[in-house]
């Protein structure tokens, strides 16, 4: 049997706040994801409070109490398996975070990346899109403000620079802007691109972007499948700032990719960076988010047709004040 390694401390501010996890799961189909008694809503929210005070035993004794109510919410063994993992027991945060894919049919609380992220399965090829799209609905109102002042975050402005390297000048025809969130990367792009249309799978951050008027098309649709709407050889530019940190498995995207820029067209994207330690190509971090390695990334690149062109340290953005050691990546097809 594997060994559970302990949980590092993880800040409990780093928690979605009781409204925000209910209002997830209220946006859920899955009604089981609701608590189905009038008091669990109430001790939810003292959980809450005694995790932010991190007296995670206390957190731990309400949610189990809580369990007696309602034993299958989703919601409250979720919270269990953060108060538990908080409190160092990986293994038993394991086991009320597999509770919770029981009753969270659609993943919307992403308790597998939390069973990743504990050492408890391999991280899988790509979350599920619910726990995506509620993320990213959740945050479209705020999201620019926190990600650009708080966050520092720089992905657009670095893609663009790297691509003036290698492309000094060059105005692109038919750009596709995969996971485009509220338009960033149009913005950045400007003047240097005929027409741009994107993607996102977060419908509230498709209704920003449309509303920058910047984008001929945006569709509220997950990068692979948009991709597959395009036909052969039509794009001279793929871009994707700041979105593989929610895709694992990245072929399907990369063969699509392949599939639909011109030869010569450019594939920008940023990564946050893994040293592959334990032999995978891409893994969970203590952040939630997929991280890749250089040398995964260059093994894709080969195998679908691509040159790797830029492929460089940077730092997009910080996480509570600390630098996110990320890649930029500019591939060319051949
Ligand atoms: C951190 S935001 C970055 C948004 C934008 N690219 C930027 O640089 O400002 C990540 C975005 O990727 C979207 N996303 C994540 N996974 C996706 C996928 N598989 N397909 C399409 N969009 C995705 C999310 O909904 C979110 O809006």
């Amino acid at each position: 049997m594997t060994q559970i390694p302990a949980l590092p401390a993880v800040e409990p501010e780093r928690l979605p706040s009781p409204d925000s996890v209910v209002a997830l799961a209220d946006s859920a189909p899955a009604a089981s994801l609701v608590p189905d008694h009038p008091l669990a809503a109430r001790r939810l929210a003292y959980a809450h409070d005694a995790m932010a005070d991190k007296d995670f035993a206390a957190a731990i004794d309400i949610l189990e109490q809580t369990l007696e109510l309602c034993p299958g919410s989703a919601l409250v063994w979720f919270r269990l398996g953060e108060a538990l993992a908080l409190a160092g027991r990986a293994a038993d945060a394991a086991r009320a975070f597999r509770q919770t894919m029981q009753f969270d049919r659609q993943g919307v609380l992403g308790a597998a990346l939390h069973l990743s992220r504990l050492g408890a399965e391999a991280a899988p090829p790509q979350p599920p899109l619910a726990y995506v799209r509620g993320l990213f609905d959740d945050y479209a109102h705020r999201f620019e403000a926190h990600l650009t002042q708080k966050l520092q975050y720089r992905g657009p402005e670095q893609l663009v620079a790297a691509l003036e390297a290698v492309k000094p000048g060059m105005i692109y025809s038919a750009v596709i802007d995969l996971g485009c969130g509220t338009g960033l990367m149009a913005k950045a792009l400007d003047a240097r691109c005929v027409t741009i249309c994107g993607c996102d799978l977060a419908p509230k951050m498709v209704a920003i972007a449309e509303r920058t008027g910047s984008y001929r098309r945006v569709a509220v649709a997950d990068a692979a499948s948009f991709l597959a709407t395009h036909a052969n050889v039509s794009a001279d530019l793929l871009l994707a700032a700041d979105v593989f940190v929610y895709v694992g498995d990245l072929s399907e995207i990369f063969a699509q990719g392949a599939r639909v820029l011109v030869s010569g067209g450019l594939f920008a994207f940023t990564v946050q960076s893994s040293d592959g330690a334990d032999g995978a190509e891409y893994c969970i971090g203590e952040d939630l988010r997929y991280a890749h390695t250089p040398a995964g990334l260059m093994r894709l690149a080969r195998d679908h047709g691509f040159a790797v062109k830029v492929l460089e340290p940077a730092v997009l953005r910080k996480d509570r004040g600390q630098d996110v050691a990320s890649l930029t990546v500019v591939l060319e097809r051949d």
